[in-house]
């Protein structure tokens, strides 16, 4: 089985070179245990210039591996940037193949280092955000992300790889880039019915380009899943893909100090101070690129209970985000799921603008008893009919 889930021809391993300062090398063993699953699944092959056996002309060595991987990864500190061997000799054969479309160069970065303007500043890092690994509190979980991510790329290498059977292995320069960032969203799984409001928003988001679209109706009606749906074919007609839930109520700073960096591929890290400044460089972001920004429990900054939804203390610049994102001229769409509808969505939505809503009322009775019957419960009528109207 593949990682996809489908049966595959076994391919053979995709070749990873690592490209690190001895300095690291407790951080580079860490790495390399947590892509061994990678490795025994038969998916990668790992290769660091600590492999060389004795006696090897070494620099002939790495030269040779270098020039074989698919897969080069940076590990960026500061002992990287000052290490004349990685950070100029290994650095510009990696990109030089990056841009030839021979390899993808997937910078990671170890320790916090001042990195901006280096070649491979336009590349998309990992961790998620290009948060340095050791900046993390929990180290594992650090590393789990940048697996993850590494993942998602050998993903898409071998998908390209099984559709084109019998020619050679795509440019690694012509598939996608990793430009999904979902924060700790869990696998919506299962997702039953819905096919008319799934059918709806991709329409509105996709063919009538929507700048705004909330999905409004009570907690556990199936908003999150919907939209996490709604996600999977979406994803082709963006360019970048952003989510985040406010559950926690994050601020807005927050929420753009990690979407602006990730929707401009890292040229945009430090922000201005000021939120209209910020809001306006996120829309400048929105025109020049087709971004999909999904805020999920948007009633989460919202006042319970308040008739034209106020916003709680310290959250009003949600509302100048919302004006901001339907009134402007973009590309992009901001995708919202609320308990209540934001009052921002109500002034300004319309029957054929580029601002709606979708209100979500329960399952059909068919749809509820599907999903009892998939979880293996086969309830009495009555208790279905209970589910669905709740
Ligand atoms: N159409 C559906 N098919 C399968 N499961 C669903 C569906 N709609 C909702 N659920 C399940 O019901 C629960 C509540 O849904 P959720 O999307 O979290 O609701 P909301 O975001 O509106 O509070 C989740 O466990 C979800 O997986
Ligand atoms: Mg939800």
């Amino acid at each position: 089985m593949d990682i996809l889930g489908q049966q595959t021809e076994p391919a053979s391993p995709i070749q990873v070179f690592f490209s690190y300062a001895h300095e690291d090398e407790n951080l580079k063993i860490e790495l390399e245990k947590h892509l061994s699953f990678l490795e025994q699944q038969g998916y990668i092959a790992g290769w660091n210039d600590r492999d060389i056996q004795a006696g090897q002309e070494w620099q002939e060595e790495i030269d040779s591996h270098l020039n074989a991987a698919q897969i080069i990864l940076l590990l960026i500190s500061s002992d990287f940037m000052a290490s004349k061997y990685c950070s100029s000799i290994e650095m510009t054969k990696a990109m030089e193949r990056h841009q030839a479309g021979e390899a993808r160069v997937i910078p990671i970065i170890l320790r916090p280092t001042d990195w901006q303007g280096a070649p491979f500043s336009k590349l998309q890092a990992l961790p998620t955000n290009a948060k340095p690994i050791t900046r993390w509190t929990d180290r594992d979980e650090a590393f789990l992300d940048v697996e993850q991510g590494i993942r998602k790329v050998v993903q898409k290498f071998r998908t390209q790889h099984d559709h084109l059977a019998f020619s050679k292995l795509p440019r690694l320069s012509e598939l996608p880039d990793l430009k999904e960032d979902w924060g700790e969203a869990p696998d919506p799984g299962q997702f039953y019915g819905r096919e008319k409001e799934l059918n709806d928003l991709k329409q509105w988001i996709v063919d009538e380009h929507c700048r705004m679209v909330a999905v409004v109706g009570i907690g556990g009606i199936g908003k999150s899943s919907l939209v996490a749906t709604l996600a999977k074919p979406l994803r082709e007609s963006f360019e970048y893909v952003f989510g985040r839930s406010l559950q926690n109520t994050p601020s807005l700073q927050s929420i753009l100090q990690d979407c602006i960096p990730f929707i401009s591929d890292q040229r945009q890290i430090r922000l201005p101070e000021d939120v209209d400044e910020q809001l306006d460089l996120l829309i400048q972001y929105l025109r020049d690129y087709r971004c999909l920004i999904v805020l999920d429990n948007f009633e989460s900054i919202l006042q319970a209970g308040s008739h034209n939804s106020q916003y709680r203390e310290g959250y009003k610049e949600y509302g100048k985000l919302l004006q901001h994102v339907g009134q402007s001229r973009h590309q992009s769409c901001l995708l919202l799921t609320s308990r209540e509808k934001p009052k921002e969505v109500a002034d300004l939505e319309g029957v054929v603008g580029p601002v709606r809503s979708m209100p979500l009322a329960g399952l059909s009775p068919v749809e509820g008893q599907e999903i009892l019957n998939s979880k293996g419960l086969f309830g009495a009528d009555n208790t279905v009919a209970e589910l669905v109207h709740r």
